[in-house]
């Protein structure tokens, strides 16, 4: 039975990804690994170890001692919180990665890696719409370099290692369970909970700014779909496009409003304006499609109304527990 450790286990994505992996491959199988305590249900169903990963050296003493071999690199600064701190976002998201991937060496510990990267590659001279697997990539924040290059090592080390890495570039991630931090695409997530908290929302970007989006049940699908693919089909070792929806914050306010008709927004663009209008508008992922068979199931109305309903239910919850 493979032996799996989600690092990043308490952010947006480990901390459903890590209960979607203990359901499959079981409880004790799923070591979720964090800088801090994540959820309830992450640390009340299976092993947690406290790891920061830039101590190499723990990090490796946690993988050896639970006979890891495959990881979920998911720990990183996003996009926003980079651009405030860019060497520490440099720093951390280069280190962990590259730290793994010497890991996973042939002969090494790892079998198997697993390391997102994101619509950020792109920049500003990349075709905006339906963007190509392959483009121009001239990535202009702290974050996208950091993501574009660490595509090349994981190419490198597939090439020169035989290292089985795998990789998606995610869009903007929604979801109810845990909020994101520190992206441009968070006003997605923001705008449920104050859509319910208080009928109005002020948005960080211009209202027809299209981004390239995700509800979270999707990716995490083709996530370890991804992992768990036939290595002959993973043709690409840099990183997928992966499409899901592409809105414009007034598209997903109108949505909103559907179900909540005196819901209101307003405009304020801040730093991450110019950061969003230099990302994709839409992707086009026709090589994950083929190869090894992504889809994406979720649409605008769908992921709206699970959201509002889920979001709804843990304020409710917060309300009564106070
Ligand atoms: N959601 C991320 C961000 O906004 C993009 O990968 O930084």
């Amino acid at each position: 039975m493979k032996k799996i450790i989600v690092i990043g286990a308490s952010g947006q994505i480990g901390s459903e990804l890590t209960m979607e992996l203990r359901n499959r491959f079981g409880n004790d199988n799923v070591i979720a690994g964090d800088i801090k305590n994540a959820s309830h249900d992450v640390m009340n169903s299976g092993p947690f170890e406290i790891i920061d990963v830039m101590n190499e050296n723990r990090l490796e003493e946690i993988i050896r001692l639970h006979n890891i071999d495959q990881v979920y690199l998911l720990a990183a600064m996003l996009s926003g919180n980079a651009e405030k701190n860019p060497k520490k976002a440099w720093e951390l998201n280069m280190k962990s990665l590259l730290s793994i991937l010497d890991m996973a060496k042939s002969g090494g510990l790892l079998k198997k890696v697993f390391w997102p990267s994101s619509i950020a590659v792109f920049g500003p001279t990349t075709p905006r719409e339906n963007t190509p697997q392959l483009t121009i990539m001239e990535p202009s924040t702290v974050y996208g370099i950091s993501k574009q290059a660490g595509e090349r090592w994981c190419e490198y080390y597939f090439n020169k290692y035989g290292v089985d890495v795998r990789s998606v570039r995610y869009p903007g991630l929604i979801s109810y369970k845990t909020e994101a931090g520190g992206g441009t695409t968070d006003y997605a997530v923001e705008i449920f909970y104050e859509a319910i908290k208080s009928g109005k929302y002020e948005c960080f970007l211009k209202e027809n700014t299209a981004l390239p989006m995700m509800f979270m049940p999707d990716a995490i699908r083709g996530t370890i779909d991804l992992m768990e693919s036939d290595p002959a089909k993973v043709k690409i070792r840099s990183s997928y496009n992966l499409s899901g929806i592409s809105f414009t914050p007034k598209e997903l306010a109108g949505e909103i409003k559907k179900h909540i008709p005196e819901f209101t927004v307003t405009y304020k663009p801040d730093f991450r304006q110019q950061i969003a209008e230099s990302w994709p508008a839409s992707i086009d992922d026709s090589d994950a499609r083929a190869d090894w068979g992504w889809n994406c199931e979720y649409n605008l109305a769908s992921m709206t109304e699970i959201m509002l309903r889920e979001v709804k239910k843990k304020l409710d919850l917060v309300q009564v527990t106070l």
